[in-house]
Order: C-alpha cells, then sequence, then structure tokens
C-alpha cells in the first residue's frame, strides 16, 4: 500500500488510556486496598508497604471502572448514579473506539492495543464480557452503521481476519483447514510492509457476522490452547479489519487497516524472562512482548532526543506485524488496564511505566491509496478518452475500420476489468455468506441442545475462553476420550487423556461418570475411582488438567451465577483437598484468617497458579519418559532470619529424579520457563505426529534436565546473646527444612576464648556487657556433630556442608564436606576476634543468632567452598570481625543526621553513668573495707574467717553461674517452644486423631510452661540467695 503524498503526513503521537477494573473475587477475599486514584487525567499509585511513597502519572485518557457502578436490568454495568465517575463500556467506547472509526473512515491506519497483566481487563476492554461489549464488537457495529449511513457517496468493502501468535508462530483463527504446525509466515513486501501470507480474510457486510466470527476464532484459540497444552494468556490476539472505500464519483479509494490487538498477559515478560536459567536463550514465549518493550523504549528515546541506532521491529513476529503502528503510518491507541490492588503493585507501577514510554511514540499517519483503485481511475479515464475518439470518428464520417474495431475491442476489455473488480467482491461477499449460514446453522443447533440436554462446559485459565467447548451428554452412555471412532464418543484433548478416559451414562433423568481404570478424573476435588452421579455445577477435572464445569438438566437450572465457578476456583478446590487452603497458611503464621498478610496470600495465589502447570510438566515428564518428579514447596514457610524474624515466603518446585533420586530446586520463574520448553518439547515430540521430531534431545539442551547443585536443606540458630556475656554455650540445634521438617541436629558450641584459643573461664563472666566495649573479645564456634541427617537417610551417597556468616565477615565460610554418613562428625572449629567491640556488635550479640545453612551435596555436584576474599586474620589465624568500631563509626556519621549525634550524647551520658558507678563502687567497697577494719578490731576471729570467705567466689562470679544456668535451662525452654508451633494436627486427622492431638498438645504446653516456670525459679532463687550472702557479707543483717 502506498501513501498518498507525504505533504499529508503529520506527526500523531501515540494515543494512551488507562483504566482500573473492580476488585475480583480473589482480591475481595483478600480484604484488598485500592492503590490507584485517579483526577482527570492524572493517576497515581501508591505503594504499600510505604504508603508516603507514590507515583504519579499523566495520560490522554483515565478510566475509573473500579467502583460507583451497578448492574442494570439487561446485565450492563453502569455508573450508579448519572454522571457518576464510574467509566462503563460505551464511554470507553466514545473516546478510543470512535477515534479509530473516524481515523479508519478518513482513510488512515488505526491501531488499539491492550497492555497489562494477567486478568487486569484487556479482553474486557477489547471484547467484552455477556453484554457489556468490548471495543472491538462495537466498532463494527457502529462502522457497518456508518457504511449504511454513507452508502450513497461510497462503495465499502469489509474484510475481517483474526490470528494469535504464541511462541512466535502465527495461527490463523479462521482458517478452515487445520493448522500447519509451524504455523504461517510472515513475509515483507516492499509496499504492504510486512504481513501474513496465506491469512483468510473475510468479507463481511454485518456486524452481526463479525461477531460470529470472532466466536468461531474464539473457538479455534480454546481448540488450539488444549491442543498445545498451552496457557492462552501468553498468546496475543490480533484482528485485522481492512476496509476500502471507493468513491465512484470522485475516482478516489481510500483504504486502511485497523489493528486491534489484545496483547499477553504482561507479567510473563517478567517472571520468566528476568532469571538466570541455562536455557534462557530457547526462549521464545515473551520474544514478542519483549520486544514490543524494546521497540517502544528505542521509539521514545528517539523522541526525547537520544541517538537511536535501531529499532528491532524484526525481531519478533508481533512487531514486525505492528512496524506501521509504532513509529509509522498509523494512528495508534493504547490502553493500559490494571488491577487496583495493593497486592499487584508491582506489576501495575511496571504497566505505567510502559504506557508512560508508549505516549512518547510519535507515528506519522497519511491517507492510504491502493494501486488497484488506480488501476480503476487509470481504466475510467482511459474509457473516457476512448469514447471521446469514437464519437469523434463518427462526427467526422471516417470509416476507419481496423482502428474503430481496436478501439471497442481495448473499451470492452477495460469495462471488462473495472467490471471484475467489482464482482469480484461480491463474489467472495456470497461465499462468506454462505460459510456464516453454516456457521450459524451449528449455532442455532448448539443452542439448542443446550435447552434439552446436559452438558459439560470447558472452564479456561483465561475467563474469555471458559463456556467455549460445551460436549452434550445426550441419552444412553457416552464415552469420552481422545478417539473420536464412534458416534457415541466425546472427543477431547489434553495432557494425560486416554483413548476412552471415562465414560458418562445418561438414564432416567440421571447422569453418572465412571473412570476408565488408570485414567485421572476428579469431581469437586476428589479423585474418583468408581462410577458417581453428577450433581449440577459440578466440577470435572479430567486428565491433567482439563476443566469442565457439569450443567444439570434444564429443570435443575434456576438462573444461578455460574461465573464464580472459575478457573481459580477449580484449582483452589484442589489445592484444598491436598490440605492447602489460605487459613492453613495463615494459622500456621498465627495470622488471623480475616486479616491474611498480603505476602502470604501471594504465596497461595502462586501456589494455586502453579499447581496445575506441576500437573502437567509431571504428565509430559511421565509421556516423555525422563523419569523425574516436580513438586511444589513453600520456601521458608517454617524459616526466619538471624534475628528471629520470619523470612519472606516464596513457591519453589522440588525436581527429583525417580531413579537416582538426585534432587533440584527451582525457582517459580525457573520453572515456569522450563515447562513452556517443555511444552515445546513435549509438541514435537508427541503432538507433532508424523514426521515429528523424535531425536532424543542432547542434556544440554533438555528442559528436564540441570547440571546437579548443592541444595539449601535448612537452618539452625544459634542464639549469640552469651558471648555478649562471655558465657559458653554448648547447644543441640534442630535444623529446620523450609517447610518445618526437622532435617537435622547439629551439636554446636560458642566459646568465649583468650587470642590464643584458651577457654575462658567462669571469672571471666560479665555481668554487664557493656563492659565489653572497646576491649578485644575473642570467641570460637565449634560445630561437633550432625546428628540424624534425613538427607543422607534417604540415599547414602550423599553428603552435607554447614555454611554459616558471623556479623560482618563479609563472606559465609562452610565446613569441609563430610560424605555418607547420618551422624556425620564435624569437628570444625573457627575462631573470631573483634579487636575493639563496638556497640554495633554488642547489640548483633544481644538481639542476633548465628544461622548455621545446612547443604546438601550430591555425587557429581561441586562441593561449597569458603571465599577467604577481603577476610582479614589475625597473627593466630582468627577471624577478624567488627572492622568499623564503634566510634569510626560514629565519626563517618557525625553531622550527617541529628539522630546519629543525638546518639552520641547518649553514649556520653551512659559513659558519665558508668564512670561515676564505677566510683561510687570503689567508694563502696572501701567503706566496707574500713568498715570491716573496724570489725577486725573486735573480733579478730571472725575476721579471718571474713578473708578465708573472700577466697570463695565474688558474687559477681556467682551471679553469672546463675546466668549460665538460666541461659542453659532458655535453650532448652526455646526448643520446647519451636516443638510446639511445630505441633499441628495431621491432616488427615479425624474427630479422634483431633482429640489425640489435643491432648498431646495439652502435655506439652504443661511441659512446656512447668520448665519456663522452673527456669524462673531457679533464676529467682539463685539471685535471691547472692543478694542474701552479699547484704550478710556487708553486715547489713548482722
Ligand atoms: N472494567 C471491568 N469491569 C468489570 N469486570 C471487569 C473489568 N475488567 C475486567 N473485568 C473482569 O476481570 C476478569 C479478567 O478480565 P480479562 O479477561 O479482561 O483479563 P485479561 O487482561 O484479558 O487477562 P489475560 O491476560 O489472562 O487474557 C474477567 O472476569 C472480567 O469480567
Ligand atoms: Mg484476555
Amino acid at each position: 500500500m502506498r501513501a498518498r503524498g507525504l505533504e499529508m503526513a503529520s506527526k500523531d503521537c501515540v494515543k494512551v488510556a488507562v483504566r482500573v477494573r473492580p476488585f475480583n473475587k480473589r482480591e475481595r477475599d483478600a480484604g484488598s486496598r485500592c492503590i490507584i486514584s485517579m483526577t482527570s487525567n492524572n493517576i497515581s499509585i501508591q505503594d504499600p508497604r510505604n504508603p508516603q511513597n507514590s507515583r504519579a502519572f499523566t495520560f490522554d485518557y483515565t478510566y475509573w471502572s473500579h467502583s460507583g457502578f451497578s448492574r442494570n436490568k439487561d446485565g450492563l454495568f453502569v455508573p450508579e448514579e448519572t454522571g457518576g465517575r464510574y467509566a462503563d463500556q460505551a464511554s470507553v467506547f466514545l473516546d478510543l473506539g470512535q477515534g479509530i472509526l473516524d481515523n479508519a473512515l478518513q482513510g488512515y491506519n488505526a491501531t488499539l492495543l491492550a497492555y497489562g497483566q494477567t486478568g487486569s481487563g484487556k479482553s474486557y476492554s477489547m471484547v467484552g464480557y455477556g453484554p457489556n461489549k468490548g471495543l472491538i464488537p462495537t466498532l463494527c457495529e457502529r462502522l457497518f452503521q456508518s457504511i449504511r449511513s454513507m452508502q450513497d457517496s461510497r462503495q465499502c468493502q469489509v474484510f475481517f481476519s483474526m490470528l494469535e501468535i504464541y511462541n512466535e508462530q502465527v495461527v490463523d483463527l479462521l482458517s478452515k483447514t487445520s493448522r500447519s504446525v509451524s504455523g504461517l509466515r510472515v513475509r515483507e513486501d516492499q509496499q504492504r510492509g510486512f504481513y501474513v501470507e496465506g491469512l483468510r480474510r473475510v468479507p463481511c457486510d454485518s456486524a452481526v457476522q463479525v461477531e460470529q466470527l470472532m466466536d468461531q476464532g474464539t473457538r479455534t484459540r480454546t481448540t488450539a490452547a488444549t491442543h498445545m497444552n498451552a496457557n492462552s494468556s501468553r498468546s496475543h490476539m490480533l484482528i485485522i479489519i481492512q476496509l476500502k472505500q471507493i468513491f465512484s464519483k470522485e475516482c478516489i479509494t481510500k483504504q486502511s487497516n485497523i489493528y486491534l490487538v489484545d496483547l499477553a498477559g504482561s507479567e510473563r515478560q517478567r517472571s520468566s524472562g528476568s532469571e538466570a536459567d541455562r536455557l534462557k536463550e530457547g526462549t521464545a514465549i515473551n520474544l514478542s512482548l519483549t520486544t514490543l518493550g524494546n521497540v517502544i523504549s528505542a521509539l521514545a528515546d528517539m523522541t526525547l532526543g537520544k541517538k537511536v541506532v535501531h529499532i528491532p521491529y524484526r525481531d519478533s513476529v508481533l512487531t514486525k506485524l505492528l512496524q506501521s503502528a509504532l513509529g509509522g503510518n498509523s494512528r495508534t491507541v493504547m490502553i493500559a488496564t490494571l488491577s487496583p490492588a495493593d497486592i499487584c503493585y508491582e506489576e501495575s507501577l511496571s504497566t505505567l511505566r510502559y504506557a508512560e514510554r508508549a505516549k512518547r511514540i510519535q507515528n506519522k499517519a497519511v491517507v492510504n491509496e491502493s494501486p488497484t483503485e488506480r488501476l480503476v481511475k487509470e481504466l475510467k479515464a482511459e474509457n473516457a478518452k476512448l469514447l471521446l475518439r469514437l464519437s469523434r470518428m463518427g462526427q467526422e464520417g471516417r470509416k476507419a475500420d481496423d482502428e474503430t474495431k481496436e478501439l471497442r475491442r481495448l473499451l470492452t476489455h477495460n469495462e471488462l476489468q473495472i467490471r471484475a473488480i467489482q464482482t469480484l467482491w461480491e463474489q467472495h461477499l456470497q461465499e462468506a455468506l454462505k460459510d456464516w449460514e453454516t456457521q450459524y446453522a451449528t449455532i442455532t443447533q448448539e443452542r439448542r441442545m443446550m435447552q434439552m440436554h446436559p452438558y459439560i462446559m470447558n472452564i479456561n485459565e483465561d475467563a474469555q475462553l471458559s463456556g467455549v467447548v460445551k460436549l452434550f451428554i445426550q441419552e444412553g452412555e457416552w464415552d469420552i476420550g481422545l478417539a473420536d471412532n464412534s458416534p457415541r464418543s466425546l472427543c477431547i484433548r489434553g495432557l494425560g487423556i486416554q483413548e476412552k478416559h471415562a465414560v458418562f451414562s445418561n438414564q432416567q433423568r440421571r447422569v453418572s461418570i465412571a473412570p476408565v481404570s488408570g485414567s485421572k478424573v476428579i469431581v469437586n476435588g476428589v479423585q474418583i475411582s468408581k462410577r458417581i452421579e453428577l450433581q449440577h455445577l459440578d466440577r470435572l477435572v479430567l486428565g491433567s488438567n482439563s476443566t469442565y464445569l457439569f450443567i444439570g438438566f434444564p429443570s435443575e437450572r434456576s438462573g444461578e451465577d455460574w461465573s464464580r465457578y472459575d478457573y481459580d476456583y477449580f484449582q483452589s478446590e484442589l489445592a484444598a483437598a491436598e490440605g492447602f487452603h489460605i487459613q492453613s497458611l495463615c494459622d500456621n503464621q498465627g495470622h488471623r484468617p480475616h486479616q491474611p498478610d498480603p505476602s502470604l496470600l501471594a504465596v497461595f495465589y502462586d501456589y494455586i497458579k502453579l499447581m496445575p502447570m506441576v500437573t502437567e510438566a509431571n504428565q509430559m515428564s511421565t509421556e516423555l519418559k525422563k523419569g523425574v518428579e516436580f513438586k511444589l514447596e513453600i520456601k521458608n514457610l517454617a524459616m526466619s532470619d538471624s534475628k528471629g524474624h520470619d523470612l519472606e515466603k516464596d513457591i519453589a518446585v522440588r525436581v527429583t529424579s525417580v531413579e537416582s533420586k538426585q534432587v533440584w530446586m527451582w525457582s517459580k520463574a525457573k520453572f515456569v520457563n522450563r515447562k513452556f520448553l517443555m511444552e515445546e518439547v513435549y509438541q514435537q515430540q508427541v503432538v507433532g505426529g508424523e514426521g515429528a521430531d523424535r531425536a532424543p534431545l542432547p542434556r544440554d539442551r533438555d528442559p528436564f534436565w540441570d547440571p546437579l547443585e548443592t541444595l539449601h536443606l535448612g537452618s539452625a540458630h544459634l542464639w549469640l546473646q552469651s558471648l555478649a556475656f562471655r558465657i559458653p554455650l554448648e547447644e543441640q540445634v534442630e535444623v529446620v527444612g523450609p517447610e518445618g521438617t526437622e532435617e537435622a541436629i547439629l551439636q554446636a558450641q560458642l566459646v568465649p576464648c583468650s587470642p590464643t584459643g584458651l577457654p575462658l573461664g567462669e571469672d571471666d563472666i560479665l555481668i554487664d556487657p557493656s563492659e565489653l566495649l572497646g576491649k578485644r573479645l575473642d570467641f570460637q564456634l565449634v560445630l561437633d556433630q550432625c546428628c540424624g541427617l534425613r538427607w543422607v537417610k534417604e540415599a547414602r551417597n550423599r553428603g552435607v556442608q554447614i555454611g554459616f556468616q558471623v556479623f560482618d565477615c563479609p563472606q559465609p565460610l562452610y565446613t569441609p564436606a563430610v560424605w555418607h554418613n547420618v551422624n556425620p562428625l564435624l569437628d570444625h572449629r573457627v575462631q573470631f576476634s573483634a579487636l575493639r567491640t563496638s556497640q554495633e556488635l554488642l547489640n548483633y550479640l544481644q538481639s542476633n543468632a548465628l544461622v548455621l545453612e545446612l547443604w546438601g551435596l550430591q555425587e557429581g555436584c561441586s562441593e561449597l567452598v569458603s571465599c577467604m576474599d577481603g577476610v582479614k586474620m589475625t597473627q593466630e589465624d582468627s577471624i577478624i570481625i567488627d572492622k568499623i568500631s564503634a566510634s569510626e563509626h560514629l565519626a563517618a556519621e557525625s553531622g550527617v543526621s541529628d539522630l546519629s549525634s543525638s546518639l552520641r550524647a547518649l553514649h556520653q551520658d551512659l559513659e558519665q553513668l558508668r564512670n561515676a558507678n564505677a566510683a561510687l563502687k570503689k567508694e563502696n567497697s572501701a567503706l566496707r573495707e574500713q568498715l570491716n577494719s573496724a570489725r577486725n578490731g573486735v573480733e579478730n576471729n571472725r575476721g579471718r574467717q571474713e578473708r578465708r570467705g573472700s577466697l570463695r567466689p565474688s558474687c559477681d562470679a556467682e551471679f553469672a553461674k546463675a546466668l549460665k544456668v538460666f541461659y542453659h535451662s532458655m535453650t532448652s525452654v526455646r526448643g520446647q517452644l519451636q516443638r510446639l508451633r511445630r505441633h499441628k494436627p495431621s491432616e488427615e486427622a479425624d474427630l479422634l486423631g483431633l482429640r489425640l492431638f489435643v491432648d498431646e498438645h495439652t502435655y506439652l504446653l504443661k511441659d512446656f510452661s512447668e520448665q519456663l516456670e522452673q527456669c524462673v525459679t531457679t533464676l529467682k532463687q539463685d539471685v535471691a540467695a547472692i543478694v542474701r550472702r552479699k547484704r550478710e557479707k556487708s553486715g547489713i543483717w548482722s
């Protein structure tokens, strides 16, 4: 297509609109807060973790579709009050849709893109749901209205195409023939630019016809999604409407392409692209979206005057097709959709940033004219000339027969060509209409069946694709599965579906389902092994993850809202059946169920999102004979940091080789990435059929395989407080795994010592830790033995190492590896020295624990090595810690903040008080000595005894000893508390089990309180005894 004169080109910035949707069920359940606010064209987003921190943006249009609406009798969402701020579908159309339409009618290319995270409302805005029609259907309706109202002045031709880009493959959603494995090709033409070769263009002349085509496209998309075991939210959907307007009188033809694009969920771009993975290169899933981002950034930079060498249009299919929409010949609008909820903050902020960049793009739109139409114009002009010549010839009466004949032949030829061009369109239209009529008959038939029979309908992760497939269960028996060789079989595709998977029976107005042996059928979250009767709105999962809702007989349907049985509902139900529900997660953490912690909720939703993907990965592993199993785990569920605070929870996937028992832990992002690559391999090797690539993959390209790594098994806490008193500590600490399991028991010691490593005695125990300030502190960490290693019990060819990081030591240190032993001796001793103990170190000792990380080794993986870069040692080979002394630290910060200066003042006060205290102590002891010597004069015998008494340990030493006893008993109390926290009833516990659990719990609790009581009583008694003795000594009671 050629532009009519560059003089008409004008610079148009991409117009950007932002729309925020209502809370969805998930967000409402979570008690989410709305963090988006809008005033006129400004929008601001608040950081839920730091409410003072909010970011403001300005766009061409903003739409508040979050609140202030109601559903009217026709099911439309409209503003609650007239003039309310709620932006309904009609008002969004008025700004954006009408603009696109006006531009197209003027002969400009126009593009409308929807961008946003999954579930943010892209499809709602573009396509719509039910009566709430989105921009595309309304635009088509208005387009045909306009065409009709203008039919006197022009003849219009509309061609409709619909395609999907998934994994860089183009799928024609309107194609009548079956999809080719590699999809359609994108080609480049000098005149047309990039185009999809062989894409079906359906001539249309009514909005109903377009709607029907869209339904057909959605149906293809749904089946394509199940064939590919793919998640539709990862694909981009493009609708291309070509509008040709022929102004016969003016001999002008205007042609415009309207691109309507519903992009894949934007979060995928981050979740699978951000983390380092050995196989990252192979990931094409987000190539289109990532490249779109790169193109937008490059174009935005260009507008800002930055030097841009290259705009990477050619890097992806999507950007090739959108080349004219971005920076080219098109009037372009982007609608960025947002979730209002606090849990989506990161994604929403990234969407807003993306949108802000997009609004800087400058296009150069021109009115288009096609060469074919110019030909008509030229032919018509030529005909006019020929006619003139003929008539002149007649007038002149010259009988030039040959010339006249030739002229007439030319004329007829030209007229035929003109007519051919016009009739071609009519023919196309007739064919399309015929096609459409057959389609329409099928749909009418389906509607009739729905009114007569029970059926199952598909539920898809993408709400747009739910309810598209309906399988009717008429009277009698019906096989369901891959096979479609009998008239009484219902054919479905999907992972884990067998040739004959299950049998439905509809007899005496009762419907039941029976699984065929070896196939997986889940009804309402529970796997069934024998025939069961189905009730209206039962949830069915067939195979790995083919989800269907059962709709009973028409008499059983009472107009209830089925929309609550969405994909999330199915997955939550499955998770609950596995004992994983939001309450359990919250209870575990001591949160009240009504106020779940947003980070826990995020974990919960990640869990239910990944759960079906894990099932599918397992199925692919089985079918491809990969011999690995995938299992979801919650990282850090029972873990805490060195201060004892809970660590942020996250989802991880444990991968186990069934045969060799080798284990890998994959992050969520890595798993999502790998799952996609697995689909690709599966697609090539299993679904591809004849000619598919069945050669085994080399290991380095196998998404199921990874080189072995050390595995983090769990951690134990060794509290450092005793070191502040220079009291030695010897403990048996429990190494707790991410989900709270006991991984091992570790015998460890903290031994205060002299610089040369000699253990300090009881007389060195401090009562006031602040006495350490500015003084040297040496201590040894001794790791004696590890007992009951679960990791090695599971497979003897494994080993372990312990890692730890002390205070400001720059690197973690590791013990040497110990292999093949469940109770290995470690006998590892490291000495640390603080040359001048700072306040920071003292605070650290008093409030932190040394976290001892247990690392699992497997045969063939490399061991962890302590890196000594930046580590300083004393002459005695002790590691120096606390390198910045308190005074230096304060000096560095002095004058910087008021806080540090007031802290310094406090320190000075403290120092003065300490000095005063020391002086008073001195005076006191001097007085006591005087008193004693005075007494000595009277009672010599008693005096001798007193002196002997002073050989007994001092009161301070006794006090320190009492403290030591107290610390030791507190350690076991703390252990008891941890056991109590982890003590939970078993998931299958019945009433009796629960009663037993309660009894046991009560016992543990009693034990705990007794231990605690005893601990405190002993301390009280010891202290009382010391005080008594002290008073006796100072003679107060004598
Ligand atoms: N403005 C809105 N008003 C009412 N409901 C909405 C609105 N926007 C979205 N929804 C609802 O939110 C759900 C998700 O929306 P939608 O399917 O449009 O998301 P999406 O962005 O297309 O997601 P995906 O990337 O997965 O395709 C749907 O059930 C839809 O009805
Ligand atoms: Mg969508």
